[in-house]
């Protein structure tokens, strides 16, 4: 496991020390600056992976050293200590880009839940994610994976990166989205700028909107003091709402306001500010049917839709199994200093035909089981022993609404259909391109689908695994009526 560096800023000794000490228990590498001057210097000597700093100090002050650490590097993750009463000033380093503040006296716990919160949201800025690239780079995960809709994926990330378009990531659990976030970040020209996630689904729906947008003192019970949101502090950055499909209608009109006119206002205030933030959300759901049930605005959603990306699950590509397997293989072996040397074939083919319906964070966390508990140098069969315990096809999941994999679903389909049209109907399947109409497409899918089950709307609802509703939806909105 890495050990991260810390470095704490105060003018008081005797609370460095303190800082330093029960920081250290936790296991964090801990350096210490009496200064704002002496903080830059350790910055620029030690690269700390978080900073906690004091606002108030003499000589340069907590928020002008903020302002230089953020000038220098604008994805510093910096925590602010406050004393009890200054939170005016707190809120001013929350726009200056600190990650969050801590008011004085706080207990322990309070700052050891923080700077983890923090570490991880540096972690998922600056990590690096390389695209099926050199699995025994050292400094940064991979994305792994050959087949074709994987390299389908790479494609639109090369090509969507660059752009400021909004991209939503779709896909089951466990597929990679939230690794394809951060490699389209990565890839963009806000590289060097914030990228911020928030786990929509995670927080209440009642905080959510102030998470985001930040509120006025006083707006609701509880809002105390004011509050910035995340799109404010990321400005000029990149943010992943991640899990869209659980937010109030409310914020989703926030959301629908800022990708529209870039403006905002936080909860409980007449204020508009602007902002330029290029937002990437992602969902397992079927949003069509939060349409349906009146929780999810249709214009949101054709806004969020521009570029959609379809994660496949892994049972779709399992030709990639044993690269995964590998990969994960070298990544434990050095994590917990292993030397597992390879997968017994009875093993690996067990693992190449098992369903995953946790897809690669499932296989991910079997081989990590494996590799911590493993006696011997090769991983038998017997080490999957959760694995083993499951029937090997699991139950199927259902079919995903159109667009997603409904394609895959009707390749036969489509090939009979296609047949007298191209010759070699399976090197047109095999391009992948009918599941890139399938997504443009869904009007073609949508007619073929009725056509074959008579135009019978409940039959060919269940087929493609949405509802009734959904499906006229659909259609109304093909003019298929
Ligand atoms: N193609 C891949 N190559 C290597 N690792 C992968 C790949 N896809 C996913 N992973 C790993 O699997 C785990 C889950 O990936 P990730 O969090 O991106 O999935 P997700 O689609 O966001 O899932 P959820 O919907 O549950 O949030 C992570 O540890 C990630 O690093
Ligand atoms: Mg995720």
């Amino acid at each position: 496991m890495k050990n991260f560096k810390l470095l704490v800023v105060d003018d008081t000794p005797v609370l460095l020390e303190m800082v330093k000490d029960f920081l250290e228990e936790e296991g964090y590498a801990v350096k210490t600056a009496i200064s704002g001057q002496e903080a830059l210097q350790a910055i620029e000597e030690d690269k700390p992976d978080a900073v906690i700093m004091d606002i108030k100090m003499p000589g340069m002050s907590g928020l002008d050293a903020l302002s230089e650490i953020k000038k220098k590097d604008p994805q510093a993750t910096v925590i602010m200590m406050t004393a009890y009463g200054t939170t005016q000033t707190a809120i001013e380093a929350m726009k200056r880009g600190a990650y969050d503040y801590i008011t004085k006296p706080f207990k322990n716990e309070e700052v050891k839940a923080l700077i983890k919160k923090a570490l991880e949201a540096g972690r998922l800025m600056k990590e690096k994610v390389f695209l099926r690239t050199d699995p025994d780079n050292l400094d940064g995960v991979c994305i792994i994976g050959k087949s074709s809709p994987m390299l389908d994926i790479y494609k639109t990330i090369g090509k969507v990166a660059e752009s400021n378009a909004t991209v939503s990531i779709r896909g089951e659990s466990g597929t990679g989205k939230e690794l394809v976030a951060r490699a389209i970040f990565q890839n963009s020209l806000r590289r060097d700028k914030p990228f911020l996630a928030v786990n929509c689904a995670a927080i209440p729906e009642s905080l959510l909107e102030s998470e985001l947008f930040g509120h006025a003192r006083g707006s609701f019970t509880g809002a105390i003091n004011k509050r910035v949101g995340k799109f404010q502090q990321c400005e000029g950055g990149t943010i992943f709402l991640d899990e869209i499909g659980d937010m109030s209608l409310s914020t989703q009109a926030k959301i629908l306001r800022v990708l529209q006119e870039h403006t905002f206002q936080p909860v409980g205030s007449e204020e508009t500010s602007e902002v330029d933030v290029r937002v990437i959300t992602s969902t397992n759901k079927d949003l069509w049917r939060a349409i349906e049930a009146g929780q999810f605005r249709e214009d949101l959603y054709y806004r969020l839709k521009v570029v959609t990306l379809y994660m496949p699950p892994l049972r779709q590509r399992k030709e990639d199994i044993p690269l995964l397997v590998d990969y994960f293989l070298q990544k434990f072996n050095r994590e917990f200093n292993k030397s597992i040397k390879n997968i017994h074939p009875d093993a690996m083919s067990f693992l190449s035909g098992y369903d995953w319906p946790g897809n690669v964070r499932e296989l991910e966390n079997a081989i990590q089981t494996a590799v911590v508990m493993a006696k011997k140098e090769i991983l038998f069969l017997e080490d999957f022993p959760v694995l083993l315990g499951k029937p090997k096809e699991s139950v199927p999941a259902p079919v995903p609404a159109l667009g997603e994999g409904a394609a895959d679903n009707y390749a036969d389909k489509f090939k009979e259909l296609l047949a007298p049209i191209i010759k070699e109907p399976s090197i047109f399947l095999d391009s992948g391109l009918y599941k890139k109409m399938a997504g443009s497409l869904e009007k073609t899918l949508l007619e073929t689908v009725l056509n074959l089950n008579n135009k019978n709307q409940v039959q060919s609802a269940k087929v493609m695994g949405i509802s009734r509703n959904t499906l006229r939806a659909l259609m109304k909105e093909h003019g298929l009526e």
